[in-house]
């Protein structure tokens, strides 16, 4: 038996801590939005369905002049299984070009943070406040901007039937925008980031992160100390999923140990963690 990343059983099927195991192609059948609370609870196949279909509605959403300048819908990615969600703010010009949340530079900063606390992005689910990218047009180039609060708004019900198929038990709001729309309207990333909020519609627990642009934007000391926080924060993130899950499986089952090599969800240090 094998322990994955969150402590989880990696051979039962369904447990939330097994990968993604069917390939990202493989057809799903389309089954209808679901109303009430007990049909949210989703079995595998049930849940890559649901999502499968709110994404191919997003793909050809129209509901904001967004969608004239866009090239892609950056729905989301990685493992929709997985109990922590990471949520940022929208595209940028890679993201737009490839179609997937944090592949340019942020989300190589991003992926180092992950990487940091042992987490490969395809082990959890990534996705944004805004699915397509907000630039002007100006001096001959698209320049990247925020997306206004009408924007976020008309995407907001593709970000609430996403989190409502995937259900997290952990969200990370990576930056202000993301934390504005899962958290709380007036979030203060530099006064509130790494606090936990449960008061979340969309997952029993969330934590906000410094965004990987604001720390690229940093120099020295002052982005070292930037990026050891957006760590810090992933890193409690990770320890939240394992806590919850152990309680979670004791209550189920009081009398069963843990799996012996399973990280302790009290030591942020733990064996399967990794410094880089
Ligand atoms: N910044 C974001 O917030 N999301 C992306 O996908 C890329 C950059």
């Amino acid at each position: 038996m094998q322990s994955s990343l969150f402590g989880g059983n990696a051979d039962v099927p369904g447990d939330p801590g097994k990968l993604a195991s069917a390939p990202p192609s493989a057809p799903l059948r389309h089954i209808p939005l679901l109303e009430r609370f007990e049909d949210l609870v989703l079995g595998e196949a049930e849940k890559r369905a649901a999502l499968e279909a709110v994404c191919g509605e997003a793909l050809t959403c129209r509901r904001c002049p967004l969608s004239r300048s866009r090239r892609n819908v950056v729905f989301g990615d990685g493992n929709p299984l997985s109990p922590l969600v990471l949520v940022g703010e929208g595209p940028g010009e890679t993201e737009d070009e490839r179609g997937l949340p944090f592949v340019g530079p942020a989300g190589r900063l991003l992926e180092r943070a992950l990487h940091a606390n042992s987490i490969r992005r395809e082990q959890i689910y990534i996705c944004n406040t805004v699915k397509c990218r907000a630039a002007d047009f100006d001096n001959g180039r698209w320049n990247n901007r925020a997306p206004t609060p009408e924007e976020t708004d008309h995407c907001q019900s593709w970000l609430e039937q996403q989190l409502g198929i995937i259900r997290p038990l952990v969200i990370v709001c990576i930056g202000s925008p993301a934390a504005n729309a899962v958290i709380k309207k007036g979030f203060k990333i530099t006064q509130e980031r790494g606090r936990w909020f449960d008061t979340s519609p969309y997952a029993p627990w969330v934590i906000a992160a410094f965004h990987p642009a604001y720390v690229l934007r940093m120099q020295g000391a002052q982005q070292e100390a930037a990026m050891n926080l957006l760590i810090q924060d992933i890193g409690a993130a990770r320890k939240r999923v394992i806590e919850l899950r152990k309680a979670a499986r004791a209550a189920v089952a009081p009398n069963v140990p843990n799996e012996p090599n399973e990280p302790d969800s009290t030591d942020p240090d733990g064996p399967t963690r990794e410094q880089d």
